[in-house]
């Protein structure tokens, strides 16, 4: 052997060991062990020429300390194929139901406990259960308040029109048809609605909650009632609800429905200044009044015996009036922005 082959040796063995992806004990045995390849190049040296032995010398002692620090390295590849089991797991991303959902159980629950039997009615709804059962008959301008979309469909001989629910108060004639006209009712029909309006308050769907109670003796006091619990089983304990004079056709007589706002508790002042949330002390939340005669009798009610009061709120507006979400564009529940949605 020549000190030229030697130096090429030595480069050689550098290289293998630098790729040897065994694991750091097996590495240093095979390297610098006894009978490792350190040493049988080690022993190379006698073939060499008395004169090369001192540079030999060198060489190999610089391979030896480069190869002790190569092998305490552990390689990339032998990392990757290391698991520790006993490493705490890392945990996945649990998702949650969407805020409207929330909303929509919650809601459920509160009535429920109350004697209400949760129902869904269509959302593509006949003309006759959307309008005119509800005492609005063809071409009634009260009709104008909702902005219809109508299906391009077949019109029913009787029923009419198909049109996209734009109340959930559809559920009124339907849920006493149900119940083959015979009371007492206490329903509460949750669906989508749909209008055609879109702004920071209004999105073309939206959801809406509608409470229906008819029996014997049912008077505005039991809608009241009805109300305050709603109002502190939801928003809380200190919540109050107002009933101001309105006008529904299916309703007399009618009324705006009011909750008290949380940040000035209705006074509509907070340290001296107006509320900034609700500017009067009040939000209004939707609509509710005494079952009209006419709605019973289109359900096949004895409206000379029974009375009944009815309720129906958005449930975004409702849900997004909760203390501390303040959320002022309900559009953003629709945005599909996770890092909106994540905040519920
Ligand atoms: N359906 C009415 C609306 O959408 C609300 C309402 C329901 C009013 C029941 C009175 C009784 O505005």
């Amino acid at each position: 052997m020549t000190i030229k082959q030697l130096r090429s040796a030595i480069q050689d063995l550098k290289q293998v060991a630098l790729s040897d992806i065994s694991p750091v004990a097996q590495k240093q045995q095979i390297y610098l062990g006894k009978k490792g390849q350190f040493n049988l190049l080690a022993k190379k040296i006698l073939d060499l020429p008395l004169t090369d032995r001192k540079k030999a010398g060198q060489l190999l002692n610089d391979l030896k300390s480069e190869l002790e620090t190569i092998l305490t390295q552990t390689n990339p590849a032998e990392q990757e194929k290391w698991i520790d089991l006993s490493i705490p797991g890392k945990k996945p991303k649990v998702g949650h139901l969407h805020p409207v959902s929330q909303a929509i159980n919650q809601i459920s629950r509160i009535f429920e406990k109350i004697g209400f039997t949760r129902v869904r009615y269509p959302e593509v709804d006949w003309d006759w259960y959307v309008f005119e059962s509800l005492n609005m008959p063809p071409n009634h301008p009260a009709r104008d308040e909702w902005e219809t979309f109508f299906v391009d469909g077949p019109t029913h001989p009787e029923l009419g029109k198909l049109v996209l629910t734009t109340h959930t108060s559809n559920g009124q004639v339907r849920e006493m048809e149900r119940l083959h006209g015979q009371p007492p009712i206490r329903m509460i029909n949750i669906a989508r609605c749909y209008r055609r309006q879109q702004d920071a308050t209004h999105t073309q769907m939206f959801h809406q909650f509608e409470g229906l109670v008819v029996d014997k003796g049912i008077n505005i006091q039991h809608l009241k009632g009805t109300l305050d619990h709603f109002a502190k089983e939801f928003y809380g304990p200190n919540t109050k609800s107002r009933i101001r004079p309105f006008h529904f056709q299916f309703t007399e007589p009618s009324f705006e429905v009011d909750f008290s706002c949380h940040i000035c508790q209705g006074t509509g002042k907070v340290a001296g200044n107006k509320c900034r949330f609700c500017k009067s002390g009040w939000h209004e939340v939707g609509g509710a009044g005494m079952v009209h005669p006419n709605v019973l009798k289109a359900g096949g009610i004895d409206a000379s015996q029974y009375t009944g009061f009815a309720f129906g709120w958005g449930v975004e507006r409702t849900y997004s009036l909760k203390e501390h979400l303040n959320i002022d564009d309900i559009r953003l529940i629709y945005s599909n922005q996770s890092n909106f949605l994540k905040q519920f």
